[in-house]
């Protein structure tokens, strides 16, 4: 019937979705506020296959090679395809070949980028054009939420959605509303030892759960109009105590959950520093080691520089704001 393909990037959160009302059906215990990056990007196309046929998963291996999938790769993107094709109604097996185009070092796998992919590609194969808040909403049904917020450009906020269809995201302001740059300070590539759904399942059992929930509300309104007035000074502050709370949450579950390598403390003082020498950087963690930090274009190279540095710090990833996901014509071969 069709093939497309699709090129999605990762997003990091200012404000973190951590911990569900309902794992399942994927709705957040809080908003969360993110930033969609450029250059962090998964490229993904979808080919339909006839009818009745098997789906087939080919992923762009450590050799650069297009392989199929492992198990437990492939299982979400094979139940995303049922959703495919059960909104488009029909019963054609679906090919899929995806890479990520993550400069260089992995170790920052989202499946925000994938699943925000996978939708629009096979979505467009199948002949659907979603618009951006409903491929948003389906992106989210892959159980990943931030691909919520990866289905669309610049700043995004995804709520609460607890009724049928108001479980997207929305742009609360577009890329070119504030050139806000992301450097990546990767301490460690390797694949993180708990996965992000299992941190969300263990949550609640931290005792300091509860209190961000209280904090988050307020973060959630300064987040929101230091965008609107593009001030990093009153942003910065809040992004990192709400990304070093998440690793506090998380070290405090039970079982506790460490994502934090001796790197990732070396970097924060370095950036710490870094604003004491009168640099606006601040940083923030997703699940994982490697520190993001944020900053202005006319301080990046300052960033850059006092990252590269560290000897902790094997490579230094330079991001910025993006505009989502799009359909392009470069397939994954
Ligand atoms: C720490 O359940 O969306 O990045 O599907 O693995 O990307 P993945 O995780 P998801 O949880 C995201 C957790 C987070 C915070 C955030 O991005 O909001």
């Amino acid at each position: 019937m069709g093939i497309a393909t699709a090129q999605a990037a990762a997003n990091i959160a200012f404000i973190k979705y951590w911990g569900a009302k309902d794992l399942d059906r994927v709705i957040p215990s809080n908003r969360s506020i993110s930033m969609t990056l450029s250059a962090c990007t998964t490229r993904t196309t979808v080919e339909t296959l006839a009818h009745g046929a098997a789906d087939r998963i080919l992923a762009r291996d450590s050799a650069g090679r297009l392989a199929q999938a492992p198990e437990s790769f492939s299982a979400r993107i094979l139940a995303h395809l049922d959703r495919v094709r059960a909104l488009a109604g029909v019963a054609v097996g679906l090919r899929v070949a995806t890479e990520n185009r993550f400069p260089a070092a992995a170790g920052l796998a989202s499946s925000a980028s994938g699943f925000a992919a996978l939708s629009l590609a096979a979505t467009a194969a199948l002949g659907i054009e979603l618009e951006a808040t409903a491929l948003s909403d389906f992106s989210r049904r892959s159980g990943s939420g931030s691909a919520a917020r990866s289905a669309l450009g610049g700043y995004v906020e995804w709520p609460l959605g607890f009724d049928e269809g108001q479980g997207h995201a929305t742009v609360i302001a577009p890329a070119e509303h504030w050139d806000l740059c992301d450097l990546i300070a990767i301490v460690d590539a390797g694949e993180k030892a708990v996965s992000s759904l299992e941190g969300h399942r263990r949550a609640c059992s931290s005792p300091h759960f509860s209190a961000r929930q209280v904090e988050v509300q307020r973060r959630i309104d300064v987040v929101r109009s230091s965008i609107a007035r593009r001030d990093l000074a009153t942003l910065g502050p809040v992004i990192e105590e709400e990304a070093i709370e998440l690793h506090l949450i998380a070290m405090s579950s039970r079982p506790p959950i460490f994502y934090w390598r001796p790197s990732t403390l070396d970097v924060l003082e370095a950036i710490r520093a870094l604003r004491g020498r009168g640099i606006g950087a601040w940083s923030t963690l997703d699940a994982g080691p490697n520190v993001h930090v944020i900053c202005e274009p006319a301080d990046a190279l300052a960033v850059n520089e006092a990252l590269a540095a560290l000897p902790g710090v094997t490579e230094v990833i330079r991001d910025r704001v993006g505009t989502g996901p799009r359909l392009i014509d470069e397939p994954v071969i």
